[in-house]
């Protein structure tokens, strides 16, 4: 077992796929039982290189459904025990960390984020429910290798982000480089390393030379243009008023990575919008002819 193994739990962005409350043309797929389409949980991903002991990053509203159904995730020892032992968060957002709250019942574990992120956390009294005498909140300064779980190392860098939705206070600067929005680089000591990038405004310069080179990169899926929530009428938001870069187009995330060397891409934090999500759809085959894989919940990769 000594690789750098991935399980992605939730595959999709803010609101899962099928959204509760949508019947935009991609949902309404799902509700009418289009057989090219299969539910999507809300982002986030567990990694792990013994097998035994797992990171989660990011903790989603649907951890529960997640560990259900995932038996590497489930506890092994009475009376209480959890194989997660750390969870990494990339930001403050809702689909990130609301999982925390069902995850409450006096389970040791360390919550790893920077230290605007703990603040946003620390601020809302609710999150308190983490009894602080068991779970250890551990601020991570950027750039810096710290120990994840087991011997993977993990380094987070900031990416062009904003605060979260509920922080917004009239305009947000969109795309700052801050502790608001990061991407983690995990590696293990025998060399496999991974970056995950659930959001991101746009692709600096500088962001592709940092991935270049890796096994795997987990890069922010969630619209496939810019315009696509309000073409489809569920929305007066552009996905860059959302802090997310769009996969199509000369300014998207497909053309901004087609020269960087990468072992695997696949896009993840997909919204229930993007066309994508429909198997044989043309945007799903562009972006599979483009190198480019669409997670889906339960996708391993042991790299
Ligand atoms: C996002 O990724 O933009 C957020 O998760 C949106 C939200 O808060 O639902
Ligand atoms: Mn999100």
């Amino acid at each position: 077992m000594g690789r750098l193994h991935v399980l992605v739990l939730g595959s999709a962005a803010g609101g899962g796929y099928p959204q509760w409350n949508c019947r935009g043309p991609i949902s309404s797929l799902f509700w009418d039982g289009d057989p090219r389409v299969e539910e999507r949980t809300q982002s986030s991903i567990a990694v792990s290189h013994d097998g035994e002991t797992w990171a989660l990053l990011n903790c989603s509203p649907d951890i529960r459904q997640q560990i259900l159904r995932t038996p590497r995730l489930q506890p092994r020892r009475a009376p209480r025990h959890s194989p997660i032992a750390s969870i990494l968060l990339t930001n403050g957002d809702i689909d990130h960390v609301a999982g925390l709250l069902s995850l409450r019942e006096r389970q040791a574990f360390r919550l790893l984020a920077t230290p605007a992120v703990l603040e946003v956390l620390q601020a809302n009294r609710i999150f308190e429910a983490l009894a602080p005498d068991l779970v250890a909140r551990c601020p991570v300064a950027l750039n810096e290798s710290i120990p994840l779980v087991g011997d993977l190392v993990a380094e987070i860098f900031p990416v062009p982000g904003k605060v979260p939705l509920y922080m917004e206070e009239g305009e947000p600067e969109i795309g700052a480089e801050s502790e608001s929005t990061v991407g983690v680089r995990i590696a293990a000591p025998d060399g496999p390393q991974l970056f995950y990038i659930p959001g991101c405004a746009h692709v600096p310069e500088a962001l592709k030379q940092r991935v270049g080179g890796a096994d795997l990169l987990l890069f922010d899926g969630t619209l496939w243009q810019d315009d696509e929530m309000i073409q489809a009428g569920v929305g007066q938001k552009t996905g860059h008023r959302m802090g997310h870069i769009s996969m199509s187009g000369q300014d998207g995330s497909i053309a901004a990575f087609r020269d960087v060397p990468l072992g695997r891409r696949v896009f993840i934090h997909i919204n229930n919008t993007n066309p994508v999500l429909v198997q044989g759809s043309p945007e799903r085959r562009a972006a599979e002819e483009a190198g480019w894989e669409i997670a889906y919940d339960g996708l391993e990769i042991a790299l």
